[in-house]
């Protein structure tokens, strides 16, 4: 490939891109997988089987492309929202996820939060460490970012599997609270 047609390439991707892959690039640990790719949720990923891999996380509803790709916009025009990917190359297909939120704070200095959110692999995958190198990805990209915490809810069976990749439950600080809401999304899908 000449050098305009690459630096034309690399261009295209960084529009595509959720955010510069370059904040993946060198971290610390990382395992390159045999035809598996590491990068940015990108805007195509419609066409990849991104909401089908995350349905298998929890339920996604009926998403068109023109739904993802106003949220995919949204997300990036705002920016603190990291959704990293892995691509099986040889079947262009997605078959891992995991997003990190970063949440700007007034308290500690104005400092960042980092949240773990959305981590799946799917099924025909899953075993392969392919969970792990997500989550140590977003951890070291938090760390990047300078986020001083990285937060996570889970179901009680993973406790194993997020301790044994460094979370920890703080005692007296270890309890996660919600209130449901009925919102009008959900209520027009009944
Ligand atoms: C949880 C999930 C992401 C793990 O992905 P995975 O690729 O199978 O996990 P890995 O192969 O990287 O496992 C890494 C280690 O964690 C362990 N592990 C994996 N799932 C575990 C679980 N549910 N409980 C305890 N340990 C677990 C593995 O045994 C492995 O240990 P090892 O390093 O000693 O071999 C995957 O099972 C999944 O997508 N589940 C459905 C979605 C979900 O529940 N996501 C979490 C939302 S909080």
């Amino acid at each position: 490939m000449s050098g305009r047609l690459l630096r034309n390439a690399v261009l295209a991707d960084e529009e595509n891109d959720l955010f510069p892959a370059s904040l993946l690039d060198r971290l610390p640990n990382q395992r390159q997988e045999n035809g598996l790719l590491v990068r940015p949720l990108r805007c195509t990923d419609y066409d990849k089987g991104f909401i089908q891999l995350l349905s298998q996380l929890t339920d996604v509803g009926p998403i068109g492309r023109d739904q993802f790709l106003s949220r995919f916009y949204s997300m990036k025009s705002v920016g603190g929202y990291y959704v990293v990917v892995v691509e099986d190359l040889d079947l262009e297909k997605v078959i891992g996820s995991s997003t990190l939120v970063v949440e700007q704070k007034f308290i500690h200095n104005c400092a960042l939060k980092g949240r773990l959110e959305d981590v799946v692999v799917n099924t025909s995958y899953r075993g392969k460490q392919l969970g792990k190198l997500l989550v140590t990805t977003i951890a070291q990209l938090a760390k990047r970012l300078q986020c001083y915490k990285l937060s996570l809810d889970c179901r009680d069976p993973l406790i194993p599997f997020y301790e044994s990749l460094g979370f920890r439950r703080e005692p007296g600080n270890a309890n996660a609270m919600n209130i449901r809401i009925e919102t009008a999304t959900e209520q027009s899908r009944l």
